[in-house]
């Protein structure tokens, strides 16, 4: 009876610890503490983001969304200095683009773009809602007359987005923040000062991410422009009240852009470098932050055919990505008026039919003991344990025999492409891995157009 007891007793503390014991975790201001928290697995499992870089940039639409300091900063860029003397008169300001920012109803489409988003197949989206340039894409209190509902578009970008992206449950939002401002005062005051005031920070940058996740409540901070000691930022002390207090505290993820020290080294996920993709295991969690246009995140009204990435090269880049532990944010740059170039809504798409047929290895996978093959090049894997399935993305379509160097069969492995439902002969190496027999299929046959995926089950490794 006594053993029945605490058996009983025992099960209600586990029990307990279960029901409450993340509630009981307080993470501290410094990154030890903000470090130790695990991502939520949504964000792991989604594997694919996008990015939306849509703010007063997107008016001239020229160079990149760093147009204004290209234009007016300390280092001009001659092509951006000759775009405004060739075609604006020369009190014309920086701030006068804001009220071409037009988004005119009719035109702009959020529920459009939300059904391009979940078609893609995509499991967050990240939208820029205040970039270097220091427009908020909300009503902010903190940016008198340089927001959205002030000038130019006279309305809530964040909140309409939000909203659209919202009624689809694949999806979740997120946003992206910079930190400094190029040509903001206090923050070039502060700067001066050695970062020892902290003017902007108090005054502008804290109560604007206060604002943005109490009002939208975003699953993703995506912090950016972190010129600046963590110190000087306040960074840990508001990445504990996110983890701690925030409406968002159990399923919000973060970045590593919060100060110059914590850059590829603390936060959440790390991005260390815009186009992070690098090729071989990653103990922590990564994101890969590309973009369809090559040359910028910006819409550019002048971007050519040969600047927008290939749909076989956008698939190679998540395989490469997602196979060493990271996640792939794609971006792409809405016009002015608020459209998604066609050109880019393809690529979304097709991206998405890829999915469709693929997803199994994507979604819920994990990186493999292997990441590439060891004898073929172009071939790159993920596994999925709760499926015994090891992945291999063909980055070309395998004529013949196809050897892989990395699995090793048992009997009771099968081999079969995704989406093709007749499984493919192969024949054991032993420890130097397979053959695989690949049978000719016709084209109108074939599962996908680009980047095709073999299953082999039951691996020894
Ligand atoms: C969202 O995308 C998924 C996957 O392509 C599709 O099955 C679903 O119907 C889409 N949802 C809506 C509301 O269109
Ligand atoms: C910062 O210092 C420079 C000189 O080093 C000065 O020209 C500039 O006006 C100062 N800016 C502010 C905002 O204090
Ligand atoms: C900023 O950090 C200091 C410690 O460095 C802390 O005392 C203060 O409460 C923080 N302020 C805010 C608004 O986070
Ligand atoms: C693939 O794996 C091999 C080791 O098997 C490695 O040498 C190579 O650098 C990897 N990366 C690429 C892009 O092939």
């Amino acid at each position: 009876m006594a053993a029945f007891n605490s058996n009983f007793v025992s099960f209600f503390i586990t029990l307990s610890v279960i029901l409450h014991g993340a509630e009981s975790i307080k993470y501290e201001p410094n990154w030890e503490s903000i470090d130790s928290r695990p991502l939520p697995v949504w964000y792991d499992q989604g594997k694919i983001g996008i990015f939306l870089h849509w703010g007063v940039f997107s008016v001239p639409s020229y160079s990149s969304e760093w147009f204004w300091y290209h234009w007016q900063g300390p280092q001009p860029f001659p092509s951006v200095v000759n775009f405004m003397k060739n075609n604006y008169k020369p009190d014309f300001t920086y701030a006068d683009f804001a009220k071409d920012f037009s988004v005119q109803e009719g035109i702009f489409k959020p529920d459009y773009w939300a059904d391009i988003f979940n078609a893609s197949g995509a499991r967050y989206i990240v939208q820029v809602t205040k970039h270097h340039e220091g427009f908020t894409s909300w009503p902010s209190k903190y940016s008198f007359n340089w927001n959205a509902m002030d000038v130019g578009p006279k309305r809530d970008l964040v909140g309409e987005v939000s909203k659209a992206i919202r009624k689809y449950p694949n999806l979740r939002y997120g946003i992206y923040h910079s930190l400094f401002e190029w040509f903001n005062p206090l923050y070039l005051q502060d700067r001066n000062n050695s970062f020892k005031t902290q003017d902007f920070v108090f005054d502008k940058t804290l109560p604007e991410l206060y604002e943005l996740v109490n009002t939208y409540k975003p699953d993703v901070v995506w912090s950016d422009g972190c010129n600046g000691p963590d110190e000087y930022w306040n960074s840990t002390h508001f990445l504990a009240w996110l983890y701690n207090e925030s409406p968002v505290k159990d399923t919000v993820v973060t970045n590593d852009r919060w100060g110059n020290g914590a850059l590829c080294h603390h936060g959440g996920f790390l991005t260390c470098h815009d186009h992070y993709n690098p090729g071989t295991l990653q103990k922590r969690k990564f994101e890969n932050a590309m973009k369809l246009d090559g040359r910028s995140w910006g819409y550019r009204r002048n971007t050519a055919l040969i600047d927008v990435i290939s749909i076989e090269s956008l698939l190679q880049n998540i395989a490469e990505t997602i196979s060493c532990n990271g996640n792939i944010l794609i971006n792409v740059g809405p016009t002015k008026d608020g459209v998604i170039a066609p050109i880019y809504e393809e690529r979304l798409r097709q991206m998405g039919s890829w999915l469709g047929i693929n997803g199994e290895a994507v979604y819920k996978s994990r990186p493999w003991a292997f990441q590439n093959d060891t004898v073929t090049s172009g071939i790159w894997y993920t596994q999925r344990k709760d499926l015994k399935a090891v992945y291999a993305f063909l980055f070309n379509w395998p004529s013949g025999d196809l050897t892989l160097g990395a699995p090793q069969v048992t009997s009771e492995t099968t081999v079969t492409l995704l989406g093709y439902s007749v499984p493919f002969k192969f024949t054991s190496q032993g420890q130097k891995g397979i053959v695989v027999h690949v049978p000719e299929i016709s084209y109108n046959k074939m599962p996908c157009m680009w980047m095709w995926v073999l299953k082999i089950t039951n691996t020894a490794n």
